[in-house]
């Protein structure tokens, strides 16, 4: 059987499912319970300075659901531990001493002072625990005090406080990042060149869930008043990985280590982001949703796609898929898809119909001798993938690729053998000869 345990950073856990810093691991009765039902390690919810911030008494969280009441997206508001400062640090001593073969994450978040971090870093360290999270990432309330996506959002920041926890603390430092930010490449690389050991992402991304438009207030709110909240959830795992692959394919930060984080709610999701360089996922949103019992059905389906591919370990699964990622301009423009419906499995709704005749490129015919029939025009389809996209029927519509000197029957020309990317386009009035470096703009 393949071999789920991890060591990251020279932390070492049974599997790489770690919950994320949030209320599943707010307490010692929580994370007890989470390592029980089998997580690899936890990063327990941000610590702060005492006094304890205060959570407001209404919806703290709200969902967008799908028809079937699915949650898609996952919204909050609340701000880190609201518990006092020793309490916490008593617990992590407590449960790290009760479960030594678990990585124990401490999340932080103090303010921007250097002195803030020299007192509290060492008083983490004395607790056992095995790492240090740096949450540069809280995109509401903390971020209003100068904390949290405050700091995230200014590379200078992220250096100086990273410089300062490498200096006053021997652990092991990852820097959480926030979303909310334009190009995501130069938080990280302030994080490196501060010292840190790994960064961690997504954090969650600022959102409205939406208006209840009788009372003409945004929802949720609090007695009529709301304030933009953090989004998470299955929803936020397209940004997530993209910003995962954004990090794992930039020269300067390749290779550092990354825990995954954002919409993580089945092995298959977790395989992913290893696949895109992740070391460790980290898990919020689903076990708030299900429970801490989904880590076992995480663990063995993990194992079991390891064993049917052939890999011996999850390490040998990190990064697998990051060289499939590119730049847009590197792509193949002699490549040709068609879309083939399976006559058998489709159950005639019309649906690739009308979205490709409205929006696409008019290329499913909707009868044959008078019937319903839905076939697809070769002669003008792009291979676009929007009808694959909205039917109905798993694997019912799939794409085909052209093979070299097949006949594309739209442009009436053989596909061609050779790759041509936009930058030796004929179209393109600043196009290079064929051969020039991958990495040249055009
Ligand atoms: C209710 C709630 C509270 C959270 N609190 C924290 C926190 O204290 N510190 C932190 O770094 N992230 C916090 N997060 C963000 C999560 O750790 C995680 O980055 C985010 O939810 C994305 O993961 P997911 O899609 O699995 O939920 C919180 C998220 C939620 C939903
Ligand atoms: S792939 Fe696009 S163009 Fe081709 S049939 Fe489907 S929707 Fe139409
Ligand atoms: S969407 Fe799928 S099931 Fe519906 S008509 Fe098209 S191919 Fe058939």
């Amino acid at each position: 059987m393949a071999d789920l345990s991890t060591e990251f950073l020279g932390i070492r856990s049974p599997n790489p499912f770690w919950l994320a810093s949030a209320p599943p691991t707010d307490k010692a009765y929580n994370v007890i319970r989470a390592f029980e039902a089998g997580w690899g390690g936890v990063v327990w919810k941000t610590l702060g300075e005492d006094p304890p911030v205060v959570n407001v008494n209404g919806p703290r969280y709200s969902t967008l659901l799908s028809p079937d009441r699915k949650v898609l997206g996952f919204n909050n508001i609340e701000l880190i531990s609201d518990r006092p400062l020793k309490v916490n640090l008593d617990e992590i001593r407590q449960v790290k001493r009760a479960f030594p073969d678990r990585a124990m994450i401490v999340s932080l978040m103090v303010p921007c002072t250097e002195s803030s971090w020299r007192n509290i870093l060492p008083q983490v360290e004395d607790t056992g625990a095995d790492g240090i999270e740096l949450n540069f990432g809280c995109p509401h309330g903390m971020s209003e005090r100068g904390m949290g996506a405050a700091v995230g959002q200014v590379p200078e920041y992220i250096q100086r406080v990273t410089q300062w926890c490498k200096q006053y603390s021997r652990l092991p430092v990852i820097v959480k990042l926030t979303p909310n930010i334009t190009d995501v490449r130069f938080p990280a690389r302030a994080a490196k060149a501060g010292g840190a050991d790994a960064v961690s992402l997504i954090n969650t991304i600022n959102s409205i869930m939406g208006v209840d438009l009788e009372r003409m207030t945004m929802h949720p709110s609090t007695g009529g008043l709301g304030s933009h909240g953090g989004y998470c959830g299955p929803a936020v795992k397209p940004i997530a990985l993209n910003m995962v692959a954004e990090i794992a394919r930039d020269p300067a930060t390749a290779g550092l280590p990354i825990s995954g984080i954002g919409g993580v709610s089945t092995w298959r999701d977790a395989a992913e982001f290893i696949a895109l360089g992740c070391g460790t996922v980290q898990v919020c949103t689903a076990a708030m949703v299900h429970g801490f019992r989904i880590v076992q059905d995480m663990c063995s389906g993990l194992s079991g796609f390891l064993d049917a591919q052939g890999y011996a370990s999850v390490q040998e699964l990190v990064g697998r898929a990051v060289p499939s990622v590119t730049d847009w301009r590197h792509l193949n423009l002699n490549h040709v898809d068609k879309a083939v419906i399976n006559q058998d499995l489709c159950i005639s709704c019309g649906r690739c119909h009308v979205v490709c005749e409205d929006t696409s490129h008019q290329a499913i015919s909707a009868t044959k001798n008078g019937q319903r029939h839905f076939e697809v025009k070769d002669d003008e389809c792009v291979g676009c993938n929007l009808c694959v996209s909205v039917c109905p029927v798993p694997d019912c519509i799939t794409l085909r690729s052209l093979q070299p000197g097949e006949v594309d029957a739209r442009t009436g020309r053989p596909v061609s053998a050779e790759v041509l990317t936009w930058k030796e386009h004929p179209n393109n009035p600043m196009r290079q000869p064929a051969g020039s470096p991958a990495g040249s703009p055009a």
